[in-house]
């Protein structure tokens, strides 16, 4: 297929060429963040899987690597993370960086077998350029679950050991280990809690505090079944003590409402900050999408936290803070009351499709706001009072037809009781970040229109007003 350059994100990561989904051992290490991927470096749809690699100051800016990991005699190489062994645990050198990750046999699955997926070790001592793999894999064998994969690691003050928060089908099997050699199961979770449209993966555990006080979270990636069709992340709220995980109660949450963000987890080694990316698609149509030479991009890097809201705890979402060095002059307009269709292009010399646009109000109501071009191609995003919902629609917002899954719109709830709100996007050629509510809600969509979608225009019958409306142009640092 002819390239597709006008596709290709300028502040998200993308590879030069071939196929890419989930990312996988996101580690900081001395000054670096460490992205590995999903990638079959053979064509421009899912294949062998081996773990590509990039590297990057920011998250925003990055250098693609070699390729990290390559199939071997146990299988492809499945997604996992990394952890930095500071105390030398495993013996393979202190600091060493440990990627642990599921061998994926592809003739153990031809066979009909369901002890094809085990979990397995490799090491880097030159701060990730090159990568060993433990000569005894796997280090955690199937006992007979024909979905066994995606570990997550990290370690455990309380216990001091490492857990490994694996994805067993339908739950959460953790597992714990002095060495990251020999694991011990310690329990299961949640085969009868959250959503379960589809087989549970890529899991994620970690602490956050909310005013002194420390949950833990665990996020569930989940395929099919995500609100808006196809792969989602979803999360629990809880207590974990180095054991078991306690769930705070049995709501069903979303990390992100939009069908385009999956397989999200978050970086190790970051200190007090809780890092997250995500795989900007969906496997309802990840194979089909029209871009070329490569397939998919990752989400900006969010910051996570905790917000109390109605009684419950949630996650939110935030564009990390790096993403501010992008921004270049921004233009805002004040006190912009909309009743009836209003074209602001000119007024926030809106031009490009990489930018950011903050739209701020006292009293939330229904608004569309609609991206579009001279093709007369519209992205329409915004909030239906009546049904308490942000959405995104982009059944107009170009190609959609190599897919049946594509086209339509999707929905979030609100979930802040405020009057007003302030609405952050991020968009960058093909795909657009939802931010609203201070994070409570989060939506991520791709789209793909046949001319860049520059013009801006807001659509409100029942009125709306916006104390600030503000479209910043953002310039990426090159790459590399
Ligand atoms: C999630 C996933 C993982 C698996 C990987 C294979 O998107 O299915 O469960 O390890 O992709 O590429």
């Amino acid at each position: 297929p002819p390239a597709t350059p006008q596709y290709r994100p300028a502040y998200h990561f993308t590879p030069a060429a071939h196929w890419m989904n989930d990312p996988n051992g996101m580690v900081y290490y001395q000054g670096t963040y460490h992205l590995f991927f999903q990638y079959y470096p053979g064509g421009m749809t899912w294949g062998p899987m081996h773990w590509g690699h990039a590297t990057s100051p920011d998250m925003l800016s990055w250098k693609e690597q070699p390729v990290a990991l390559a199939p071997d005699s146990l299988g492809y190489i499945f997604s996992g993370s990394a952890v930095v062994d500071k105390n030398n645990t495993a013996g393979f050198g202190k600091d060493a960086l440990v990627a642990i990750f599921t061998h994926h046999d592809p003739k153990g699955e031809k066979a009909g077998t369901n002890t094809f997926q085990n979990q397995s070790l490799a090491y880097s001592l030159d701060a990730g350029k090159t990568w060993m793999k433990y000569d005894r894999n796997p280090v955690l064998k199937n006992p007979g679950i024909k979905d066994f994969r995606d570990p997550k690691v990290s370690w455990n003050e309380a216990t001091r050991k490492w857990v490994m928060t694996l994805a067993t089908l339908d739950r959460i099997t953790f597992y714990s280990s002095p060495n990251l050699k020999d694991w011990t199961k310690e329990s299961e979770f949640g085969q009868k809690l959250g959503a379960h449209g589809g087989v549970w993966e890529c899991p994620d555990l970690f602490p956050l505090t909310l005013n002194g006080k420390t949950h833990w979270v665990l996020l569930v990636n989940l395929n099919p079944g995500g609100p808006n069709g196809g792969s989602a992340t979803q999360y629990f709220v809880g207590q974990f003590d180095g054991h078991t995980f306690t769930p705070l109660n049995e709501k069903t949450k979303w990390a992100d409402y939009g069908p385009d963000e999956y397989a999200g987890v978050t970086w190790a080694n970051t200190g007090n900050r809780r890092l997250f990316l995500g795989w900007m698609s969906n496997w309802e149509y990840a194979n089909q999408v029209p871009t070329s030479p490569w397939r998919s991009a990752m989400t900006i890097p969010r910051e996570l936290g905790l917000r109390q809201e109605g009684g419950e705890l949630y996650l939110t979402s935030q564009p990390a803070a790096e993403l501010e060095t992008l921004a270049t002059k921004a233009t805002t307009l004040q006190n912009v009351a909309v009743k009836t269709p209003v074209d602001l292009t000119t007024r926030l010399k809106a031009t490009g499709d990489r930018h950011k646009l903050t739209l701020k109000t006292a009293q939330l109501s229904s608004f569309e706001l609609v991206l579009g071009n001279a093709a007369g191609e519209e992205l329409v995003l915004g909030y239906d009072q009546a049904a308490k919902q942000y959405f995104i629609d982009r059944s107009k917002a170009g190609q959609v037809g190599f897919s049946p899954k594509f086209a339509g719109r999707a929905t979030a709830p609100r979930l802040s009781a405020a009057a007003g709100t302030e609405l952050t996007l991020y968009l960058d050629a093909a795909s657009v970040e939802l931010f609203a509510d201070q994070g409570l809600t989060a939506m991520t969509e791709i789209f793909f229109a046949t001319k860049p979608l520059t013009t801006i225009k807001l659509r409100a019958t029942r009125g709306i007003t916006f104390q600030t409306i503000s479209n910043t142009p953002l310039a990426p640092k090159a790459m590399g």
